[in-house]
């Protein structure tokens, strides 16, 4: 289903980053980011209602699709993110022009200048590795330096790689990255993964598109970004069925349409913090310019602790009654229980009566989180992958580090819950993913704000450990 959202059309088009937010995210590009901490003072429940933003990992997938396409593209609901802002640099290096229009983003991407992305930039990201095979197919030969990401575990690109290969391209790994050539064109392959990957399945499903003959991708990755991107790939002229499915059959064509209009979907792990947020505070908000239907795992295993979840066509009411119960997670593939919001249910299953465990099956380094939330009170410990939670009546302000994108997002939400002031550091993973963040929460009525580092005190204990997981 391709889900179109209005063009705000008070909106001029701006160029890129001349928006003075914008330039405020910019600064935290720099590895010495002076504007790395939030502050917030806990204990207010969240009451409001909130739009949601455009989802960042279907946005990262769309832009590097996007390369496909010689002509232009505009994107609607891209999230204000730094990952965005990474990849349109990424993009401007290779000869892509980019520009805001309101929260849509278009691109010239007629001619392209270069075939090897920046290091610096293909380091903080592990999505920028999408645009390996688009770039190999538009200009013949590609390097791809390696990608970045959070530190939550193994990311190998092995799938990527064999498909590429599979597919005709000749790919060779060096030290600092892969190369690739194409002798001639791609052609259709029979892929298959052992464990489905989102980011695989996106990245072969797009250079599917121009290889010759019949492209089979089994034991795909189902998640809804997947779908967007197949969406979008068919709005250029390409020919992907069956994803959602465990099965995506791609025909190869020719040439895709010079001229394309898409929009990104809402941002379901957005959707899912502010929602787990609003339970945890015990407040009532309605999330709006969301996909119910996303986060089916997530509203149940709330309802299952005691949340009561109202679901709309396109938005979601949370209200909470009582002291939630303790539940059990297991992280799966889409539509099992999303790996990304494990670390923000961890967060609210803090204060649930009971013990909860949550087993996390995609990746073995994501509850680095555990150890912060200790330091405000949460009684959690972490066993293989399992991590074990013994709620607590209340959680107290503290001085704590963001480690990753959603361990930062589930101190965000312990903060806003506990009583008293905490003070969230390295924030610059946070703002990689969530989109003006401190002002969505003001405006649902959290004490929260953003620090300078020079203004605060550093952590009291920044050596954090990263725990077994
Ligand atoms: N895998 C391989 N080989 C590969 C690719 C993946 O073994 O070549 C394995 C991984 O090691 C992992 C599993 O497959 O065990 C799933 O990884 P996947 O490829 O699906 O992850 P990804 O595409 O790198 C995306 C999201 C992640 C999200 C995962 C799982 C983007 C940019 N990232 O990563 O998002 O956790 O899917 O749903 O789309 C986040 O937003 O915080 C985030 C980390």
């Amino acid at each position: 289903m391709v889900v179109e959202f209005p063009i705000r059309n008070d909106d001029k088009i701006l160029p890129f980053r001349s928006d003075p937010w914008w330039e405020s995210v910019v600064i935290f590009q720099g590895g010495n980011s002076i504007l790395n901490c939030v502050k917030i003072e806990g204990g207010e429940p969240l009451r409001g209602t909130l739009r949601v933003s455009g989802s960042k990992n279907a946005a990262l997938a769309l832009l590097s699709g996007a390369l496909l396409v010689e002509g232009e593209v505009i994107l609607h609901n891209v999230p204000y993110i730094q990952d965005v802002a990474t990849m349109l640099t990424l993009l401007e290096r290779l000869g892509v022009q980019s520009a805001w229009q309101g929260s849509a983003v278009v691109l010239q991407t007629r001619e392209l200048t270069g075939s090897q992305p920046p290091a610096d930039l293909v380091s903080k990201m592990r999505a920028s590795f999408y645009i390996f095979a688009p770039l190999m197919i538009r200009q013949g030969h590609a390097f791809m330096p390696k990608p970045g990401g959070c530190s939550i575990g193994t990311r190998p690109v092995d799938y990527h790689l064999n498909g590429l290969q599979a597919m005709g391209a000749r790919v060779v790994e060096h030290t600092h990255g892969y190369e690739a050539d194409l002798p001639g064109e791609l052609t259709g392959a029979r892929i298959y993964f052992d464990v489905p990957s989102a980011g695989a399945t996106q990245h072969l499903m797009a250079a599917a598109v121009r290889a010759r003959g019949l492209t089979t991708i089994e034991n795909a990755a189902m998640e809804p970004e997947v779908v967007n991107l197949a969406n979008f790939l068919n709005a250029c002229g390409g020919r992907v069925e069956g994803a959602g499915t465990s099965t995506v059959v791609v025909e190869g064509v020719s040439k895709l349409k010079s001229k394309v209009e898409f929009s990104v979907i809402p941002d379901r792990l957005e959707a899912g913090t502010f929602a787990l947020a609003a339970a945890a505070t015990h407040g009532d908000v309605t999330l709006e310019r969301v996909m119910p239907e996303h986060l089916h795992s997530l509203f149940a295993k709330m309802r299952e602790a005691g949340v009561i979840v109202e679901e709309a066509e396109d938005s979601v009411r949370i209200k909470s009654a009582r002291r939630y119960k303790a539940v059990d997670i297991h992280t799966m593939p889409y539509p099992g229980f999303p790996t990304d919001l494990q670390q923000p249910m961890s967060a609210f299953l803090a204060l649930a009566e009971g013990t909860s465990f949550i087993r996390e099956t995609i990746y073995e380094r994501r509850a680095q989180h555990v150890s912060e939330l200790q330091k405000m009170g949460a009684e959690m410990m972490v066993e293989g992958r399992t991590i074990i939670i013994r709620g607590v009546e209340t959680l107290r302000g503290a001085s704590v580090n963001a480690t990753d994108l959603r361990g930062g997002a589930a101190l965000i939400i312990a903060a806003l819950a506990a009583q008293g002031c905490s003070e969230i550091h390295h924030m610059e993973h946070v703002d990689r993913g969530y989109s003006r963040l401190e002002e969505n929460l003001q405006s649902l009525g959290a004490r929260i704000q953003r620090l300078s580092t020079s203004a605060v005190t550093q952590p009291l204990n920044s050596d954090y450990a990263p725990s077994g997981l």
